[in-house]
């Protein structure tokens, strides 16, 4: 990475000239190229870990866990400093969250630092969260633009390579509405525009959410009006296609309606709304696990990428629940418990490494409720 940056330096705001959009300079654009490229390694995925504190608090509840600084702290580093030799095989990258890239383990070394030592690429969620698009059914956008660009240099600056921003799209019989498709369409394009300005390549994830009561045909049509409006709407921002990733849902059918599909189905459709909409000169689409059963999750993967069809992308992993949930239980505040959460939580990170090159092998010790 050092070495990328060296020979990449690039002219944009960061060093204080600014950035035509239309026109990246050429290092800029080999910059970001090349981080996509590093993210995007056979058999490699990327874990998120970028829960906001409030998220995380969630999830300990669960367990009876205090939600303090220091639980976090530790938490993380039980997960980041899994055998170092072993999981850079099949993680490239870690999302991270704001106090976590501030945070040092408890023998005083920086996670950014820890994890540059075991070759993965630090990055940052860099939204502050969803608010209500007024005069809507409870449809929501995400803020944090304001001061984007001054963070994202920072960030930069502090060792980090990518970004991650997220927006979410509810399916009803009604929803997602046209406002809330372009509204989210637009501050998606204005991210992406700005993060690439400060050298960070960003994963662009508009969540078409799976909760609700709605057919995978349905789910189908919705994730094809978003996506189709997304790259419209990049195109007209000039984002840098190759230089940024995308972090979409499967298509799946809603948790309501009780319809259950065999991966192969939910490859087909998933294929077939990127196909439909996604340019390829989009280089990496990266998964989120969206509340699916964990081995579910690794499943599909594994289907989309067996699936026999035209697909120009490295079709891989950004999960976050799906790495993390069954570590997060073994591990349960308990020192002792470290090296058995590790162990699963690097078992699981390899099963995704090999559902991201479709050679998955079955897993007898997991069922689709796990
Ligand atoms: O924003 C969502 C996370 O980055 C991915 O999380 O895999 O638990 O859906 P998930």
């Amino acid at each position: 990475m050092a070495q990328m940056e060296e020979k990449c330096s690039c002219k944009s705001k960061v060093s204080g000239k600014s950035v035509q959009y239309n026109k990246l300079e050429p290092a800029l654009r080999l910059e970001l190229r090349t981080i996509v490229k590093a993210l995007s390694l056979p058999g490699k995925g990327l874990l998120a870990a970028d829960e906001s504190p409030s998220s995380l608090g969630e999830r300990f509840k669960l367990l009876d866990l205090e939600n303090s600084e220091t639980t976090r702290r530790d938490y993380r580093q039980m997960l980041f400093s899994t055998d170092k030799s072993i999981l850079a095989q099949y993680i490239s990258g870690i999302l991270l969250h704001h106090e976590t890239l501030y945070q040092k383990t408890s023998d005083n070394l920086e996670f950014v630092e820890l994890l540059s030592q075991k070759c993965i690429i630090p990055g940052i969620k860099v939204d502050k969260g969803l608010v209500e698009i007024f005069g809507t059914e409870g449809e929501k956008t995400t803020q944090g633009l304001d001061d984007l660009q001054e963070r994202c240099i920072q960030y930069k600056r502090d060792g980090c390579h990518f970004t991650k921003w997220r927006c979410v799209f509810k399916i009803s019989d009604k929803l997602p509405s046209r406002l809330a498709i372009v509204t989210n369409s637009n501050v998606l394009a204005r991210y992406a525009t700005i993060s690439q300005s400060a050298r960070l390549v960003p994963i662009v994830e508009p969540e078409i959410l799976n909760e609700g009561d709605f057919t995978l045909e349905k789910a189908l049509d919705v994730h094809e009006e978003v996506l189709s409006t997304l790259f419209q709407v990049f195109k007209e921002n000039n984002v840098y296609l190759e230089g940024m990733i995308l972090k979409p849902a499967m298509v799946l059918p809603g948790t309501n309606s009780k319809l259950n599909f065999p991966p192969q189905t939910i490859a087909e459709y998933t294929i077939t709304a990127l196909q439909r909409t996604v340019p390829t000169a989009v280089q990496t689409i990266l998964f989120l696990s969206g509340g699916q059963p964990d081995y579910t999750a690794f499943l599909n993967l594994n289907a989309i990428n067996l699936y026999d069809s035209k697909k120009p992308w490295t079709l891989t992993f950004c999960f976050g629940r799906a790495l993390q949930n069954e570590a997060m239980k073994v591990w349960n505040g308990d020192s002792t418990n470290i090296l058995k959460a590790q162990e699963i939580f690097l078992a699981r990170a390899k099963l995704c490494s090999q559902a991201s090159e479709g050679q998955m092998e079955e897993d007898f010790s997991l069922n689709e409720n796990q």
